[in-house]
């Protein structure tokens, strides 16, 4: 059956009800922006990366941090998921969250994915880059494909307690209360947190200053505990940075490791990278043009690039309107991922503007105003209406929804 199997990165795996990763996605895959000279996404991960070889030294001056950047987004449930203890229930799992390769296979929704088998491979302090999948909204700060850093960092009594015999790291339990994990001591988890946020802040103003105003939100992710939030005040809103924790300690072990303690952390690099260069849409990373890459060209990972907008192209709003399936099983996802893939790059903004039920037949309508916009030109009216009604034409025939 020429249909049943897909190939990804020259692997082959057989499809199933779970199988939703689109041509247009798979296309993503390899472009490594991450890891490209001079683009804005690797001169940010530069940054980072500069950050911690300087602050992590060990006794002869070699950074301890080792760097992992071209680890396949491809990875199991068990990698993304169980690993981290993510509930079989927790919502992250959906299919309308994730682009699922087969029921066992999936583009990686965060690079904390591979952070037990790396521990497992014996390293305690590592940073991991690469390119992220989500089924998303779309607008100006949401691409189904992101990058993010994430990093670990491990230690033994002897390292957090600088050989005091007195401290211990573990004590009795193996549940949580008063906001940490019981099996670790207080003394061991409050130095851990203290060495944690120390090291972030100072990230945070190696990256956007020294006068950099920030938070600490409290927030809970099933793979650490305590958890928090880094927020940054940037022209008066805050932006959350980063996601951050001490690591649950069943991680640890189930990963070979009955010694030590760690934190972790994880980082999108387009947020950074549009605050700090002034970058207003998200899909300008993915351009080709030299208008958009050679304003940093010469750029090293520490000069202050401010983007300058070539020239703004003006946007096209076209509605569809359409009665969903009676079977409701319609997702908005399903949709987005329908519009990308017909529409591709020149589509801006989707967003539900109307929603009701009809009295009589209890029928359900939605209708979407898509935004076309093409990066390096004026589009015309009647390029966008070919591209809607083929849309339009996609989305009767593949998500059963009746055009109004
Ligand atoms: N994986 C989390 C995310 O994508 C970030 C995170 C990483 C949080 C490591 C805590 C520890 O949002």
């Amino acid at each position: 059956q020429a249909n049943s199997g897909i190939e990804v990165n020259g692997n082959f795996y057989l499809k199933d009800e779970y199988t939703n990763v689109t041509p247009k996605i798979l296309s993503y895959l390899n472009r490594n922006l991450h890891i490209q000279q001079n683009h804005p996404l690797c001169l940010v991960r530069d940054r980072i990366v500069n950050y911690f070889y300087k602050s992590y030294k060990n006794s002869r001056g070699n950074p301890i941090f080792s760097v992992y950047d071209n680890i396949s987004p491809v990875v199991s449930v068990q990698q993304n998921f169980d690993s981290l203890l993510i509930e079989p229930s927790h919502p992250s799992r959906t299919k309308s969250d994730c682009y699922y390769i087969n029921n066992n296979y999936l583009l990686r929704g965060h690079t904390t994915a591979h952070q037990s088998e790396l521990i497992q491979a014996g390293l305690d302090s590592f940073l991991v880059i690469g390119d992220v999948y989500r089924r998303d909204e779309i607008d100006s700060t949401h691409f189904p494909v992101f990058h993010q850093i994430d990093a670990v960092r491990l230690h033994t009594r002897d390292q957090l307690f600088k050989n005091n015999d007195e401290l211990q790291l573990f004590e009795l339990g193996d549940n949580v209360e008063g906001g940490k994990q019981t099996c670790h001591t207080l003394e061991a988890v409050k130095l851990l947190e203290h060495q944690l946020k120390q090291c972030l802040v100072g990230l945070a103003q190696s990256l956007f200053g020294k006068d950099v105003e920030y938070r600490w939100v409290e927030t809970q992710f099933p793979f650490t505990c305590p958890s928090w939030e880094l927020e940054l005040k940037y022209k008066d809103d805050w932006l959350e940075l980063l996601g951050c924790g001490i690591m649950k300690q069943p991680i640890l072990t189930e990963a070979g490791v009955v010694d030590q303690i760690g934190w972790a952390f994880g980082l999108g690099l387009e947020r950074v990278a549009m605050k700090l260069y002034q970058i207003p849409d998200i899909r300008l990373f993915w351009s080709q043009d030299s208008g958009f890459l050679n304003q940093f060209k010469t750029a090293t990972a520490d000069t202050n690039v401010v983007y300058k907008t070539v020239s703004q192209f003006p946007q096209c709003k076209n509605d569809i309107s359409f009665w969903l399936a009676e079977n409701g099983d319609f997702n908005s996802n399903d949709f987005y991922d329908l519009v990308r893939t017909v529409g591709g790059d020149i589509v801006e903004q989707v967003n539900l503007v109307d929603s009701f039920v009809h009295p009589k037949s209890k029928q359900t309508s939605h209708c979407y105003r898509i935004t076309y916009r093409h990066m390096e030109k004026t589009l015309t009216q009647e390029e966008v209406n070919l591209v809607h009604k083929k849309i339009e034409d996609e989305a009767a025939e593949k998500l059963g929804v009746k055009i109004r």
